[in-house]
């Protein structure tokens, strides 16, 4: 790592002026207001390290932002720079409707906006949650100024009963048997007082730490940072280090997120996301950031790198171990470590030096292969995400093959169709509800144009009266997406989805739907006449007057294959 700021390199307070048709007037303007705030003559004349801090009431996972801002503010000082912080929007998972998704591009216009039109030389990005960090991974590669993420870092787990717990694997665990019968109402109500019981992020390999993963790997994160539990100690040495190199990083254009998000970089990032078969909201993200910068992301080309890259890492929701484990055992640096062979190591990092250089550096500690298995062993040996495509997904649908009992994974069945989010709530528990284990579960209308603006509804309840019998999985198939933290026989993400006028807006209940994961099809088995027949007999939807962000996502938001950005982003 190069030392030290390149203090005469950054603008400083005098970058990008406001303008009033007079430079001069318009620095002395400047300067006199940020007299105000109490800063030396010394203090104003450094560079500027933007901090985009997101803590919020309403995010519970960045609770401990305050302790960790004041840590990069010190890493900041102590390289020279003066450190700037400023509030983006935040989006703390569970405390949003319709869903955070819908919001992630409007923390991505604010963040890069912010960070461009701000007299900031770099920027550190705190996010964590699930939507911030790809949120400010699109704003940074778009505001091309130097760029570096420090993330909140996993929660602790809790303990119930001598049982450890953690969010939000475990809550989908004990809500399944209270939908069974297996436990009680008190029961329930006890555990939902230990599933997260520190700040941080979900303490599995969900989105967030799927991201956190991503973005380490990315080159865009410390090496080693992704994976440090919230609490720990060296989540605010990190803290302060991201704040040392961020000022390291002024006036360093060949480690900008622009430069650093490259085909090869996007393309290691898909295997780090398949050895530690993370979040299937990943892809969407990952395919909005490469197409900030100009990077092709094709499905069929996750199919490759899935059948060459195995699972590697034994964590919930597909194993059995959580992230606390995880960074005991090595966490990303063990991963790449075993994937070295399979990567493209020429790719740059923040640090300066390539990934490939870091991959040399030796571990701290050895590697404990009870959570991250060595190549020759791997948890299996296939990665954990493959896309399907067929009459029913022309533009792909997603499947996480490593959490989906493997018996349903070549299926053909009669579909249950459920038109939206809310007739999947009014019928799903229906006594008189038609349905059997073998048959699949279809959800329309809940992709990224529809009113529901793609929650994580994919993961659709197994119907109440086969869940008594004891049914844990079947084939379920939406345009939705799935929370990182759950698992299941899941088909995702179907493109172009129902609101779009995507093929399964004209599955009935009936059809036979065929999933066959080895061939990755997903096909409707309705001939071609009969499809175009209820084509010509579906009604245009009612248009809604729509107004302010609403209007503007969905005049503008793409599918699921092109990362659900903006068609103008
Ligand atoms: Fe924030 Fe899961 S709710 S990461």
């Amino acid at each position: 790592m190069s030392d030290g700021p390149k203090r005469q390199a950054g603008a400083g307070l005098a970058g990008g002026l406001t303008n009033y048709g007079d430079p001069d007037f318009s620095a002395y303007l400047r300067r006199s207001f940020a007299r105000s705030m109490g800063y030396s003559d010394e203090a104003l004349g450094r560079p500027i390290v933007g901090i985009a801090n997101t803590f919020s009431g309403f995010n519970n996972c960045h609770r401990h932002f305050p302790e960790m801002l004041e840590a990069v503010k010190r890493g900041v000082l102590m390289a020279g720079a003066l450190p700037l912080e400023f509030p983006t929007i935040s989006l703390g998972e569970v405390f949003l409707n319709p869903t955070s998704l819908k919001f992630r591009n409007l923390m991505a216009m604010d963040t890069e906006e912010m960070i461009r039109a701000q007299p900031i030389d770099a920027v550190v990005l705190m996010g964590g949650c699930d939507k911030t960090v790809p949120a400010q991974i699109m704003a940074a590669v778009s505001a091309g100024k130097p760029a570096i993420q420090i993330v909140a870092g996993p929660m602790s787990t809790g303990r119930y009963r001598g049982e450890r717990l953690g969010a939000c694997t475990d809550c989908r665990r004990f809500w399944a048997r209270y939908r069974a019968g297996d436990i009680d109402r008190a029961e329930i109500d006890a555990v939902e007082g230990r599933l997260a019981t520190t700040a941080g992020t979900c303490a599995v390999m969900g989105t967030a730490s799927t991201m956190a993963c991503i973005v380490e790997t990315l080159g865009l994160a410390l090496p080693r940072s992704a994976a440090i539990p919230a609490t720990h100690a060296d989540r605010l040495r990190a803290a302060e280090e991201s704040g040392r190199r961020a000022a390291a990083l002024i006036g360093a254009t060949g480690l900008t997120p622009r430069a650093l998000v490259t085909e090869k970089s996007i393309e290691n990032a898909v295997r780090m996301l398949l050895a530690i078969s993370g979040s299937t909201n990943a892809l969407v993200h990952l395919a909005a950031i490469a197409r900030r910068a100009g990077v092709p992301f094709d499905l069929r080309r996750l199919n490759a790198l899935s059948d060459e890259t195995p699972v590697l890492v034994n964590l919930k929701p597909v194993g059995a171990n959580y992230m606390e484990d995880f960074f005991a055992a090595g966490g990303v640096p063990a991963v790449l470590r075993e994937l070295r062979d399979l990567l493209h190591l020429d790719c740059m990092t923040i640090t300066g030096k390539t990934l490939g250089e870091l991959i040399e550096e030796p571990l701290a500690e050895p590697v404990d292969r009870s959570v991250i298995s060595a190549r020759a062993e791997p948890v299996d040996p296939d990665g954990g995400l493959v896309a399907v495509f067929g009459s029913l997904a022309p533009r792909g649908a997603i499947v996480k093959r490593a959490a989906a009992d493997k018996r349903l994974l070549e299926h053909e069945g009669r579909a249950i169709v459920f038109s939206s989010l809310a007739d999947l709530a009014r019928r799903i528990d229906a006594p008189d509800l038609d349905v059997t284990p073998d048959d699949i579960l279809v959800l329309q209308n809940a992709g990224p144009k529809s009113e529901a603006a793609m929650p994580e509804a994919g993961y659709l309840p197994i119907p109440r009266k086969l869940a008594a019998q004891g049914v844990k999985d079947m084939v379920r198939i939406s345009d939705a997406r799935m929370s990182g933290t759950a698992y299941g026989a899941i088909v995702l993400h179907v493109a172009p989805e129902a609101a779009a006028g995507g093929p399964l807006a004209l599955a009935r209940t009936g059809d036979r739907i065929r999933l066959s994961v080895r061939e990755r099809r997903l096909d409707l088995l309705v001939d071609d006449a009969e499809i175009a027949a209820r084509r010509s007999e579906t009604k245009e939807p009612d248009s809604i007057a729509r107004r302010g962000y609403d209007k503007l996502y969905h005049d503008h938001v793409l599918q699921a294959d092109e990362g659900v950005d903006f068609d103008f982003c």
